[in-house]
Formats: structure tokens, sequence, C-alpha cells
């Protein structure tokens, strides 16, 4: 077992990009749009910006001074605080591991549906062919889907292999910019078309009555953990890249910011598009459409349906179909980097293992783990369920609780404050150790409570995943000795 070198960010403006492309994901582009429409348009801004505010920048603050402080992965982050708690840190690892292998196949629907609009786009504008046809014969056609899978999952390897400054710092460096780049593109074409107005009316105007219903909160503070990569792993270990001594709560409320404010933005793309077809459709409603709008519908049928049918013919509808599926292709890739990278971090910091095996022997597990998603893609719902959203919810009530009660939050704002560019104030002890636990339990006591039945699958999965963080906390740290005291700043 060699020595592993530290590794670090080059700049830091390599460490925010990084951070903006774990945020910005398959989250912002389909789910924000239909939740702020679902749940009464532009009012659902407010208590969107609240939890933003409430947990979802404390929350980014704290992982960022968590990471940093103690210099590692969130195993080594737990086990630092109070030796028994290092199993929230794999619970951590082992769920952002489980999202990694079914998000990567919904990743491949994306890839391949990016030569696929290009290849059918004369026989979609010509009405020969339904996208929601040809979106389930996609899915269905499992091949096809293995060489998405594969090349998705080789680029990504690839990236993570590089390490942190040659591979996952600059892709971010190109991706980011390239990813707003095209969408302003996508937004102005949206909202230049014909019927675009009542397509935004329908996202934006604000219902306040919608307000007052309980499930309209839920949404939004769930939204704000799983579109920030608010979950103990990513974030935590690309803080620790940081030297010491860095500015970091300013790069939070950047970070939060740029995320957000994509989702927002890009909204108008989606609704410009949507209110094009409803003028289409002479229809005076997003449901007349009859076509979906949530979860996948809307990129995978909805927005290529409304492609097909761009004014200036097939080559206009291939060209913009080519540019909506590479940024929401370019989006989930920098995601994705940042689910493989904390896994990798954990083991290194456990076991001492090298960045080029564990990451290749990761990605190769988390492609034979996939084909389960590619062979049941109705599988995929009730796992995201249970890891990419429940999960979510408790893992950080357990962070915010233990930074807040067992390490002292104070000790943290004390650490940050010098460097910070933004001050830290008493108002983020309170923040962390009463807001962030209290509204998490109350979105998992009303989440599980609305939900009539939890499935077979989603318990199958969490019995499995509770197992194997029991197994490898019980391992034997091999790295103890090499530890230097890294928290006595
Ligand atoms: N934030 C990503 C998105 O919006 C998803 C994600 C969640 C990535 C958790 C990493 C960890 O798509």
């Amino acid at each position: 077992m060699g020595e592993i070198a530290a590794e670090y960010w080059k700049r830091r403006k390599g460490f925010i990009l990084a951070a903006i492309g774990s945020a910005i994901g398959l989250g912002n582009i389909w789910r924000f749009s239909w939740l702020t429409y679902r749940n009464g348009g532009g009012a659902f801004l407010i208590p969107y910006f609240i939890a933003l505010l409430i947990v979802g920048v404390p929350l980014l603050i704290l992982e960022f001074l968590l990471g940093n402080y103690f210099g590692g992965s969130s195993p080594k982050v737990f086990r630092k605080i109070r030796d028994n708690l290092e199993i929230i840190g794999w619970i951590a690892i082992l769920d952002v591991f489980i999202i990694g292998t079914y998000y990567a196949v919904v990743l491949a629907w994306v890839f391949d549906y990016i030569w696929l609009s290009i290849v059918y786009a004369p026989q979609l504008a010509a009405g020969q062919l339904s996208a929601s046809t040809l979106f389930s014969n996609l899915v269905s056609n499992s091949w096809l889907v293995l060489v998405g899978l594969a090349v998705t999952w080789f680029v990504t390897w690839y990236t993570v292999f590089r390490g942190v400054s040659e591979g996952i710092e600059k892709a971010s460096l190109v991706a980011i910019p390239l990813l707003w780049i095209l969408s302003v593109i996508l937004v102005i074409r949206g909202v230049t078309l014909p019927g675009a107005d009542t397509g935004i009316n329908w996202y934006l105007t604000p219902d306040f009555s919608k307000l007052a219903q309980g499930s309209v909160w839920i949404d939004a503070f769930g939204q704000i953990l799983f579109t920030l990569s608010i979950m103990a792993a990513p974030l935590i270990v690309y803080a620790s890249y940081m030297p010491k001594k860095s500015e970091l709560p300013n790069s939070a409320w950047i970070t939060a910011f740029a995320n957000c404010g994509f989702s927002f933005f890009f909204g108008f793309a989606t609704w410009g598009i949507i209110g094009y077809l409803m003028s289409l459709n002479n229809v005076a409603s997003p449901e007349a459409l009859k076509i979906p709008l949530g979860g996948g519908g809307l990129a995978f049928i909805t927005i290529p349906t409304a492609m097909s049918r761009l004014p200036g013919g097939p080559s206009v509808a291939a060209v913009f179909g080519l540019i909506f599926f590479l940024v929401l292709w370019l989006a989930g890739y920098t995601s994705l980097i940042s689910i493989i990278e904390p896994v990798y971090a954990a083991l290194r910091d456990k076991f001492g293992v090298t960045r080029r095996q564990t990451v290749t022997a990761v990605t190769i597990i988390s492609f034979i783990i996939g084909l389960i998603f590619v062979f049941k893609p109705n599988m995929i719902d009730p796992v995201d369920f249970m890891v990419g959203s429940t999960n979510l919810v408790w893992i950080v009530l357990l962070e915010a609780a233990v930074a807040g009660f067992y390490l002292g939050v104070k000790k943290l704002r004390e650490y940050a404050n010098p460097y910070a560019e933004l001050k830290l104030g008493v108002w983020f002890d309170y923040l962390i150790k009463y807001a962030a636990p209290i509204s998490m339990a109350i979105i998992l006591f009303y989440g599980l409570w609305f939900t009539k039945s939890i499935s077979p699958v989603s318990l199958i999965v969490m019995v499995a995943l509770l197992i194997a963080a029991i197994l490898v906390t019980g391992l034997k740290w091999k790295t103890e000795l090499k530890e230097t005291v890294t928290a006595e700043v």
C-alpha cells in the first residue's frame, strides 16, 4: 500500500464549477419545471426559495466546511467526529453509489436519443413516427441502451481516472460553460416560438392557494436536497480538495444560486416549447396535449415532439434535438462524475487503495449492477424513491444533528470565517441545529405518511444497503497509522 499523495483543485474556479456540475443534473431539467407547474407556478418559487435559504445554502456550507476541516470523505469525517458514527458516512456513500447505477442508465437513454433524434428527424417531422413510440422502442431495445451505457460509463470513468485537477476540474471547466451556452440558445428559441407566452404563463402564473398544501412544501424541500446534491457524499469530498484556509461560504452561495438560477432559466425553454405545442394543437391547457409532462415524459416525449415540429423542417428539428439532448447529457455527466469520486475517496480513506484501480473497479461494478435497470427499467422508480429521495432526507437529518450537537457548528464557523468573503453569523448555528433537522423530520414523516405503500423493491434495496454499510464499517482501517491530525487547524 503506497502513500497516496493529496490531490487538490488547481483553481478555486475549478472547485466551484465542479460543485455546480454536481448540482446541475437531470433533476434541474425535467424535475424542476414540472414541479413548479404542478405546485402553483410562480407561487412555488416561494417555498422553493425558502427551502433554499433555510436548508439548502446552510447545508451546502456545512458540507463544504466538514469536508475541508476534516480533509476527507464522509466515513472519515463522521469517524473523526465520533468513532461509532462512521456508519452514517458509509450509508451516504453506498446510497450515492446506488444512485449512480440507475442515473447512468437514464443518461444512456439521453445518449442514444442524441443520435436517434437525428436519424429519425424526417419521420418525426412528417408525423410518421411519434416521439413516444421512439422512446418506448428505445427503452425496450436493451442492446442500444447497453451501448449508450457503455459510452456514458467510459467517459465518466476516464474523467475520474485522470484525477481531481486533470480529470474532474478540466471536464467541469469545459462542460459547465458549454452547458450554459447551449441552454441560452434553447431558451432564446423557446421564448421566441409562436405561442411561447401561453406556456410561460402556465409555468409562472402564481396560484397562491396551492401554498396551503403540505405536499407543495415537501416537494420544495425535497427538490432542494436532490438538486444541490446535498447528501453527505459528493460535496464533502469536493471541498476536501480545497487547501486549508480557503474561502468556502461564498463558494457555497455561488454554487446554490448558479444551480437554482439554471433551473429557473431553463424552465423558459421548456415552457416556451410546451406553449408552442399547445398553439399547434389548438389546446388551452398543457394537460389537453395528452402527452406526459411529469418525470422523464417531459424530456423524452413532450420536448422531442415539439422539437420535431419546429419551424424550418427536419434539419432544424435535428439540430435543436441534438442541442437539447447534449445539454441533458452534459448536465448528467458532471453529476455522475460527482457520484463516483466520493465512492473512490471513501475507499481510499479507509483502505488506502489507489485511484486508478479503485475507480476502474467501481465503474465496472456500477455498470454491471446497472444492467438490472437496462433490462427492467420499471425498477428505476421504486429504487429512486428510496435512495434518491427518502434516504437523502434522513441522512441529512443525521448529518445536521451530528454537526450541530456533537461537533458544534460554532467550531466550524470559526474555522471558516477568517477566510470567508461572506462571514457566517450565529444564524448559521441555529439553521443547522434546529431548522434543518426539524424540517427534515417533518418531510420524512409526511412523505412516508402519504406514501400509500412502500414497494418490496424499495425495501430490499434498503435492507441490502444497511447490511453492506454495517459490514464495511466493521472492516479495519488500514490507513489509521498514517493519519495526521488534520482536524487540529
Ligand atoms: N444534483 C443532481 C441532479 O439534480 C443529482 C445528484 C444527487 C447528484 C445526489 C449527485 C448526488 O440531477
